[in-house]
């Protein structure tokens, strides 16, 4: 049976790791909709991808809460949503300027919350809620006290978001992804990164999270129905 196309947000669309999203998301043929800050990248991508796109900047917290209601209604409705927003910035706790660690929580913290929370309302039962944390907020690295307090505010947000939307069976995603070779680091707003390894190639992380997020539409689907983005029929013995 083919199954109707999973409809997914992805905001930082327009970054690394958002741009592999979407593409992988496309292949499977899923709807798309793109919210990013750079305008112009943003056309372009939404061209290529044939996506409605949506200007966010993190500074605008309501502008973030409604990018999840657009979506649906650009959509038709919406099945998930993937925060791939973020910025670096480094430099000893004592020493980075309280401007640095406002941007640092504003960019990682408080943007993806609010795009969350607004989609919280508008996101079908079953769906998912996803953003990118990092592995660092299980490791803290020297110098980069300010970026793991963001991440870490925004994973113990998600695990409560999990917990609170639970009767509904949305799919909350924390993804703690390793150090990958983006070129994230050399972005930081402010100081410069620690020694890193070389970073892993990201494609097949990001393939890998959109799996994680296709299988949990699959999962919360009532047996019979389809998969959405693979019309694939789902297991006869959901797992919620
Ligand atoms: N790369 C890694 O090693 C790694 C590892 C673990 C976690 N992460 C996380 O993964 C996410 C994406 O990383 P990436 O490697 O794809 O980096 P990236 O290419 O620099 O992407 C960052 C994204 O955040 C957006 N952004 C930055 N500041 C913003 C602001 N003020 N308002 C709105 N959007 C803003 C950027 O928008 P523009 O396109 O307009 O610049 C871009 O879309 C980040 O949250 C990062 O912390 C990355």
């Amino acid at each position: 049976m083919a199954g109707s196309p999973a409809r997914v947000l992805v905001a930082g669309a327009t970054g690394a790791l958002g741009r592999l999203a979407v593409a992988d998301l496309l292949e499977r043929g899923a709807l798309v909709a793109l919210a990013g800050r750079d305008t112009e990248a943003l056309a372009e991508l939404a061209a290529a991808a044939h996506a409605p796109a949506r200007t966010v900047d993190a500074y605008d917290l309501d502008a973030c809460a409604g990018s999840a209601p657009w979506a649906r209604a650009a959509l038709g409705g919406l099945d998930g949503v993937l925060v791939t927003v973020g910025v670096a910035g480094f430099g000893p706790a004592a020493e980075v300027a309280d401007a640095t660690a406002e941007h640092l929580m504003t960019v990682n913290a408080l943007c993806p919350m609010a795009l969350l929370r607004g989609a919280v309302p508008v996101v079908g039962d079953g769906g998912f809620l996803a953003a990118v944390t990092g592995a660092i907020v299980d490791s803290p690295l020297l110098g980069t006290a300010d970026y793991t307090a963001s991440k870490a505010a925004l994973a113990g947000w998600l695990g409560v978001l999990r917990r609170e939307t639970r009767p509904r069976h949305l799919t909350v995603v924390d993804a703690r992804l390793p150090h990958l070779d983006t070129g994230f680091a050399s972005r930081a707003v402010a100081g410069t990164a620690p020694p890193l390894a070389a970073g892993a190639d990201p494609a097949p992380v990001v393939h890998a999270l959109v799996e994680q997020l296709v299988s949990a539409l699959a999962r919360s689907l009532p047996p019979g129905n389809a998969i959405p983005g693979t019309g694939l029929p789902t297991p006869s013995d959901p797992v919620h």
